[in-house]
């Protein structure tokens, strides 16, 4: 897919301005704090609805109040207007001026993968910025994801505001507790075999892609499931999870919360058995990351048909010029690139050479007119 045009009203400092995308690359340039990262983050917040780095009122320029960013999406041959607009917390999301109610049916239109320097968080942060990791990329992928999950957080609420509810009742109601188990385990199930799938795919692929990058072998990720499980077949997940919180129940009163599921995976980055978090080197680590994002572009053309569309910000300054040029061996020529450099000297010359060049000053964008050759 290509995001032909995006148009920008009040978004962080960048005030109100139009930009015409090349169908293949792009690079924006400009000194530090110019606007270059918001231009990347308007575009992943009119894909997935919110930022990577921050919450939506941080959004609307400090001066106004409210924002709006627009996007002319073409996938194969259809074109379709994308919009999202803040207006006093509240938030307006539009496909074809109609506005759309369910965030799922929404967020599948416009694919990116982002790589940024906030990215280290997925390797270095939270169990919580790890599931998060999956989530994004899944809705993406899958409108059943998205649709399972939102449902899942629903009934998780109510399942442990009714189990703090059982901790102080005499005589508890055991079959509301049961039917909102069932229903929980209904969603778990997709949820577990979703990411069970997805880290599958990366799996195939990852380990190539880091060692081709940096020499080393034996890079994998692990799914690190709060249940133990043999496999992931629905039957046995079922009769698996309907164990476990039967045989917790007692546990999960006194702790007035669910204490097993799919809000409590994880997943480890491993060299061979060593956790790249606590092992690798910063460059290990920076690359593990890169090998990961690489290696969706594939699994987003075989789920969805079309290509997702590449977000570098910044990838480039850091790395040395064999890993830049390993990094840009795994994107495909026929996608769409939208990178983030201080000046084209970092840039390698493939992606330079038919260009569109714009150059970002105090969150003005500027097109460089005929100027493609890197200076
Ligand atoms: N809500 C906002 N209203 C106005 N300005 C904002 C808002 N949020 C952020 N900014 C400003 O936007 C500017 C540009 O930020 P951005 O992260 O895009 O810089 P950049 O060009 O990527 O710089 P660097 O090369 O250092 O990464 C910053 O100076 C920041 O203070
Ligand atoms: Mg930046």
């Amino acid at each position: 897919m290509i995001l032909k045009k995006i148009s920008l009203i009040n978004f962080r400092n960048l005030k109100k301005q139009t930009i015409n995308l090349d169908k293949k690359t792009n690079i924006f340039i400009g000194d530090n704090a110019q606007g270059k990262t918001n231009i990347l983050e308007s575009i992943y917040f009119l894909a997935l609805t919110k930022s990577y780095r921050t919450n939506d009122s941080n959004l609307i320029n400090k001066e106004e109040d409210f924002t709006k960013v627009k996007g002319e999406i073409k996938d194969i041959s259809i074109f379709k207007n994308l919009s999202v607009e803040l207006v006093n917390d509240q938030k307006k999301v539009k496909i074809n001026n109609n506005e759309i109610n369910k965030i799922a049916d929404y967020i599948t239109n416009l694919n990116v993968v982002l790589v940024s320097p906030e990215d280290i968080n997925i390797l270095q942060g939270t169990p919580a910025e790890r599931r998060n990791f999956l989530n994004i990329e899944l809705s993406q992928l899958s409108k059943n994801y998205i649709k399972k999950y939102n449902e899942f957080n629903k009934i998780l609420k109510i399942r442990n505001n009714y189990l703090k509810m059982l901790y102080n009742s005499s005589n508890p109601d055991k079959r509301y507790l049961d039917s909102l188990t069932e229903n929980l385990i209904d969603r778990e199930i997709d949820i577990y075999q979703e990411r069970k799938r997805f880290i599958d795919l990366i799996n195939n692929n990852v380990s190539k892609i880091y060692e081709d990058i940096i020499g080393i072998k034996g890079f994998y990720i692990t799914y690190e499931t709060n249940i133990e499980f043999d496999n992931f077949e629905t039957n046995y997940l079922k009769e698996k999870l309907i164990k476990k919180y039967n045989d917790s129940l007692k546990k999960e009163i006194e702790n007035g919360m669910t204490l097993y599921g799919p809000h409590r995976d994880d997943l480890k980055f491993l060299i061979n058995n060593d956790d790249i978090k606590i092992f690798g080197s910063q460059g290990q680590q920076k690359v593990g990351i890169i090998a990961l994002k690489l290696s969706e572009i594939p699994i987003f053309q075989e789920f969805t048909n079309s290509y997702p569309i590449i977000l570098l910000d910044d990838v480039f300054s850091e790395l040395d010029i064999k890993t830049r040029n390993k990094l840009i061996n795994y994107i495909p020529d026929n996608i769409q690139v939208i990178i983030t450099s201080n000046d084209t000297k970092g840039i390698n010359k493939k992606f330079l050479e038919n260009a569109k060049i714009f150059k970002v000053v105090k969150g003005k964008i500027i097109e460089k007119v005929g100027d493609n050759n890197g200076k």
